[in-house]
């Protein structure tokens, strides 16, 4: 072990009260500290107004948190300013939102949409729906057999009249960290614009969002110790300035009559009706907690769970690792050989191991891989060198019964 990183499993009440379970789910969702629970019900218990819209003292203290949390949002990401942060659902609603109303307005039947072979669904489909709407085509970057994405076929697919590319900056499903800075460089020297799905990187790595120059950048405060249903959507001011509202609604308005309306400028044109106000609130205690532990060698730390982690699993006989590009965050993805990943997952369960299976919502990776899907153990702050053995014991086990 390279770092004296000791994961802080008693900040984590679900951890300690669900033993022995080892939580390795955390690509799916992460669990909450009893600081990030706190602000939640702080909230509730002594600030619970409406924002933007009363003069009362309640009203002011709600919207000052709630911006104040906008402007802790854009520092933690290197956003130049507040205005550039839309608060969503979630990272899927972020992508749909610039789907919507970027597509809207920038894509025409001569446009190309670039996905990769490697994304979610909530970064394909998004995308077929604005081309259905728009007549752009989408074409995607093929992904090599280690997991990691084809430079050479994405150079190409950039010849073309490309107007956007929506892009994962770490996959889901195997734990590829793809390079998105130069593949960012590449698209804008072919004149098109970035998103960067960053669902998976929040947790795992930097994020700098004006050193990369995306165009937008989408992530979601589950997956980094946040609450459910608050998500994040980056957006460069000129261009969400230049982009029509995609939902209408209260506080999203400048002036309304019958006729015509007029819109606020962003982030506020993109927010209809009342917000989730706790949502980022609690995102924001996770991220202080989060950077806290950053500083304490996290990433590092998760590097070496990593590690022993893939080496422990390749000692069993007949299991293979899916997914083993140069850079990964703490995501293993492995098949073992005349087992069902669902099976696996079932007799892991029974273990106390909580793993995910199937196909990871990327089925077009899983259909280009030739598998049916995987069993992915996923690693987060609180997860420690023993739940690791006791993965690896608990394959070891599963793989004797399903061999019987
Ligand atoms: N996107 C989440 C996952 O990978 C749900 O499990």
């Amino acid at each position: 072990m390279k770092t004296n990183f000791v994961p802080p499993r008693h900040d984590f009440p679900l951890i300690c009260n669900r033993e022995p379970i080892a939580y390795l789910d955390n690509a799916a969702t992460t669990q909450k500290p009893q600081i990030v629970l706190d602000s939640l019900l702080d909230y509730y218990l002594n600030f619970n107004s409406n924002v933007h819209r009363s003069a009362h003292t309640l009203s002011d203290e709600a919207t000052q948190r709630f911006e104040n949390a906008r402007q802790s949002i854009a520092d933690f990401i290197g956003a130049r300013r507040r205005e550039e942060i839309v608060w969503t659902r979630g990272t899927t609603e972020s992508i749909n939102l610039v789907a919507h109303s970027y597509g809207s307005m920038f894509l025409t039947p001569e446009s190309h949409v670039v996905v990769t072979q490697l994304e979610h669904h909530s970064n394909i489909v998004p995308w077929q729906l604005a081309c259905m709407r728009t007549g752009a085509q989408l074409v995607a970057v093929k992904v090599k057999s280690n997991g990691s994405l084809d430079l050479d076929h994405y150079r190409e697919l950039l010849s073309r009249n490309v107007q956007i590319v929506a892009l994962g900056h770490i996959s889901n499903a195997l734990g590829t960290i793809n390079p998105v800075k130069e593949m960012v460089e590449m698209a804008h020297d072919a004149g098109a614009r970035v998103l960067v799905d960053g669902a998976q990187a929040a947790a795992h790595t930097e994020i700098d969002v004006s050193e990369l120059d995306c165009d937008f950048y989408a992530f979601s405060g589950h997956k980094v110790y946040g609450p459910t249903g608050i998500g994040v959507l980056y957006g460069k001011l000129d261009l969400l300035e230049a982009m029509p509202p995609w939902q209408g609604g209260g506080e999203m308005i400048e002036t309304v009559s019958i006729e015509r309306t007029t819109y606020q400028s962003s982030p506020y044109r993109f927010e209809a009706g009342t917000p989730d106000i706790s949502g980022p609130i609690g995102l924001e205690t996770a991220l202080e907690y989060y950077s806290k532990r950053k500083q304490e060698g996290l990433h590092e730390f998760e590097q070496d769970l990593l590690r022993y982690a893939t080496s422990s699993l390749k000692q069993i006989e007949g299991l293979k690792i899916i997914g083993e590009g140069p850079s990964k965050c703490p995501i293993v993805s492995f098949l073992i050989d005349g087992t069902h990943p669902n099976d696996v997952a079932t007799l892991l369960d029974q273990q106390d191991v909580a793993v995910r299976s199937g196909h990871h919502c990327a089925m077009p990776l899983m259909e280009v891989l030739g598998i049916p899907g995987t069993i992915r153990a996923s690693f987060g702050l609180y997860n420690s060198m023993e739940e690791v053995d006791k993965l690896t014991e608990a394959v070891q086990a599963a793989v004797r019964i399903l061999n019987h």
